[in-house]
């Protein structure tokens, strides 16, 4: 798939854009004033963002983020986000880890989760104070929805004594019932730290797996999958390599071990977005969900992308249109049972506190 197919595809696939467009007299006309405005704004992503689609996104970034402005507000942007949200009204952007650190940091007093559910209850876990919104509730994950706390205790009864540890894509009740939650950019480390023979590393088998591979550590898995990850196979990556052998192969530790066997380096979003920009490969093929490569190529325009254009369904449901509707009517406030959010708290804080 070429970019342009690629950047059609990531358009078209999204859920829930509006069928028709919001009430005209609520959006800025795209006047040439407006467009002067946000001209820098469209230098960011012009090699990505064609000029039809501008008039577009223009209107919808100047009222997201004159929003933004009266309501003392932020938009943590994950690395998965369209180029539009990502670098034009994105706030914070990055990985799981860092959003949720960043949601802890902040002293706005709105939060807005352009990303996935889980990641908006890890926010509100850390900002309990803030209003922390979703634009879309059923921005889900295939990995949180794959346990439940009722599996995770009777875990706890079939392992006494062995230490659970979390993938941050749970909910917050499964978090509840761990004693440690990790992200795939310090899942090694946590499992470590514990001095404990064997853990328990729910829910995603791959990365699981993965960690077995670079730890003494006994690794216990569940059979969680990413559904986007996992429909990478090494036929994919042979037919990458075949095509342009000095191609760099960077992938995300949710692919399977046979993707992740061939591969030049494995790591969080985050890890694989530095990779790039400090080796500066000629070419490289991002294994991950498809957005990352657009908004890496906006900063690396230098590199040339492979675009294996796997979208996940869930984090296309956010749009520029329902991060503005989010704002405009304060919704979906993400809430969290105050008993749960303790126990779960103390799983995340505990991970932060532990590889800070
Ligand atoms: P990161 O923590 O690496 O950003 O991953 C989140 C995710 O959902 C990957 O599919
Ligand atoms: Fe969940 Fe996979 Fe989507 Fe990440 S890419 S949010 S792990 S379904």
């Amino acid at each position: 798939m070429n970019f342009v197919e690629a950047r059609a595809s990531e358009i078209h696939s999204r859920p829930n854009v509006p069928v028709g467009p919001l009430p005209e007299h609520e959006l800025p006309a795209f006047t040439p004033e407006l467009a002067a405005e946000l001209e820098p704004f469209y230098a960011r992503v012009k090699h990505i963002v064609t000029p039809m689609e501008w008039p577009h996104y223009a209107p919808l970034i100047k009222a997201i983020n004159t929003l933004k402005a009266q309501r003392n507000a932020v938009v943590l942007a994950h690395n998965y986000m369209t180029p539009e949200i990502f670098h034009c009204v994105g706030d914070f952007r990055g990985d799981s880890l860092q959003l949720a650190k960043e949601a802890a940091r902040t002293s706005a007093d709105v939060i807005v989760q352009a990303g996935v559910h889980f990641m908006a209850e890890t926010s509100k876990l850390l900002s309990p104070d803030k209003t922390v919104l979703i634009p879309d509730l059923k921005a889900g994950c295939s990995l949180a929805d794959s346990i439940t706390p009722e599996y995770v205790r009777m875990l706890r009864q079939a392992y006494p004594g062995v230490p659970i540890v979390t993938y941050v894509n749970t909910s917050a009740a499964v978090k509840a019932e761990c004693d440690i939650c990790c992200t795939s950019s310090n899942a090694v480390k946590v499992v470590e730290i514990l001095g404990a023979p064997r853990v328990l590393l729910i829910p995603d088998e791959h990365l699981s797996k993965y960690v077995q591979t670079q730890t003494d550590v006994e690794i216990i898995a569940w059979k969680g999958h990413c559904e986007v990850h996992e429909r990478f196979t090494a036929k994919d990556i042979e037919e990458i390599s075949a095509a342009d052998p000095g191609t760099k192969i960077i992938a995300h530790p949710e692919c399977p071990p046979d993707v992740l066997n061939v591969a030049d380096f494995t790591g969080s979003t985050s890890a694989m977005i530095n990779w790039v920009k400090t080796n500066h490969p000629r070419k490289v093929a991002l294994i991950t969900e498809c957005s990352m490569a657009s908004n890496v190529a906006v900063e690396t325009p230098d590199v040339e992308f492979v675009r294996p254009c796997n979208l996940c369904p869930h984090m296309k449901r956010i749009s520029l249109e329902n991060i503005y509707e989010a704002l405009r009517d304060m919704r979906h406030e993400v809430t969290i049972d105050p008993a749960v959010a303790e126990k779960a708290r103390r799983a995340v804080e505990r991970m932060i506190n532990l590889t800070n």
